[in-house]
């Protein structure tokens, strides 16, 4: 059984489709045993207490200095030495640190179709506002590996959703949740619990 810990920054919508998928096997080899939150007024805390999940906040807006609010994250991590790190609305940027320690073992939901629309400063709502500003007729969803580029890791899982006329940031944010991420997400995380996932030359491979 993989050992699953979940970091969120806010509502906890993937958390709670990890949650519901752990609950209806349909992540069989893993457990999540502890969500860390960098807000203390997240949503997501709720959802991960109500579902029995150990929670920790490592709250950033008390660390003015980023390196050390990845030191406390850092210890936090190494003390519960998870098999899988997910990223699951996370707003901090993690440092390099953090990432060569669990190389490998970070994922990431990211609300559009990398490359388009990621990197730095898109996060959030603003993915959305800026698909809606380019005009595009399909957008979606990626799940992928985090590396030391911002959205730049190996790419596991992508999903496609359509963009409609008057749709809004809030409309089509709702959208790529519904239709893309709540079912890319706990794929991903199940095809590496069963260790159906390689990565070669920054490309992931999928056991079928
Ligand atoms: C999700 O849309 C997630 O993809 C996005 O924030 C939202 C969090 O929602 N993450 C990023 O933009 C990270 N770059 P949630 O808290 O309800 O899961």
């Amino acid at each position: 059984m993989k050992k699953i810990t979940v970091l969120v920054s806010g509502g906890g919508t993937n958390l709670g489709a990890l949650i519901s998928a752990c609950q209806n096997k349909k992540i069989q080899n893993g457990k999540i045993s502890l969500v860390i939150s960098s807000n203390p007024n997240a949503y997501a805390v709720e959802r991960a207490k109500a579902a029995d999940i150990k929670t920790a906040v490592v709250d950033r807006k008390q660390y003015s200095d980023v390196q050390k609010f990845n030191d406390r994250l850092l210890q936090e991590l190494k003390k519960e030495n998870p098999d899988i790190i997910v990223l699951a609305g996370f707003m901090c940027i993690l440092d390099k640190r953090i990432i060569e320690h669990f190389e490998n073992k970070i994922i990431n939901v990211h609300p559009s179709l990398i490359p388009s629309f990621s990197g730095k400063g898109f996060y959030g709502l603003r993915v959305h506002e800026a698909a809606l500003k380019r005009g595009v007729k399909f957008t979606g969803a990626t799940v992928h590996f985090v590396n030391e580029i911002p959205d730049g890791g190996p790419i596991i899982l992508q999903k496609c959703v359509p963009v409609y006329n008057n749709d809004t940031p809030e409309i089509l944010q709702k959208r790529v949740m519904e239709q893309a991420e709540w079912l890319i997400l706990p794929e991903a995380v199940s095809l590496i619990c069963s260790e159906k996932i390689n990565i070669k030359n920054n490309i992931v491979n999928i056991e079928v």
